[in-house]
């Protein structure tokens, strides 16, 4: 079968991309990343994916905080299309998806967050999970439509919430359950059709 080309988009130091990589190069996933793109200079996303030989591209966001200016999401629909790209994966993309690339993607476009929504979308779920008193949350493979982390969802595992939790050990074991979730659910796309997961 032929691989699956992604376009990867992230803000961050890009575990999840790692984690991504990781699963292709060891052969448990049938896909590669053809470009991974940030609205962050200094990202360690980018230097990532520089170390391991890929191609990476800064792309300046614009005046906005929470969303690309149409004319820089256009520039990230370029990128993506030039490199012929099957599916575009947020990996801590801190930006709201609009629809330039929306429409360049339809049902294309997939996102990690660290909580099972809809429980607790936006920012930092994993500190309104703790301060909500829940004992599990976890994280959740979802498409991405135009509403914060309201896209269909695809998978969800659950992690516990520990009676001595920080934020800071709660965030990490989120990530650890990310990163066998993310490449595990990629792998179960396919180039010509919706998941049928
Ligand atoms: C992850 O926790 C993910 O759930 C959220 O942003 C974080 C990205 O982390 N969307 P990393 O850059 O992949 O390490």
């Amino acid at each position: 079968m032929e691989k699956l080309k992604l376009g990867v988009l992230g803000s961050g130091k890009g575990s999840n991309f790692r984690a991504i990589q990781d699963a292709i190069e060891a052969g448990e996933l049938n896909a590669e990343v053809r470009i991974v793109i940030s609205d962050v200079e200094s990202a360690g996303i980018l230097d990532l994916a520089r170390l391991r030989g890929l191609r990476a591209e800064f792309v300046p966001p614009g005046k906005f905080r929470t969303k690309m200016e149409p004319e820089a999401e256009q520039r990230v629909v370029a990128l993506l299309k030039s490199e012929n790209v099957d599916y575009v994966v947020l990996a801590g993309f801190m930006r709201m998806i609009k629809t330039p690339l929306l429409n360049a993607f339809p049902s294309r476009i997939i996102n990690i967050h660290p909580s099972l929504l809809p429980n607790f979308p936006g920012i930092e779920a994993w500190k309104q999970a703790l301060a909500s008193g829940a004992t599990v949350t976890g994280c959740t493979v979802h498409y991405v439509d135009s509403g914060m982390d309201t896209g269909e969802i695809l998978a969800q595992r659950e992690v516990p919430i520990l009676p001595d939790d920080t934020a800071e050990t709660l965030h990490s074991r989120i990530q650890v359950a990310e990163h066998t979730l993310y490449p595990e659910v990629i792998a179960t796309l396919n180039a010509n059709q919706r998941s049928v997961l």
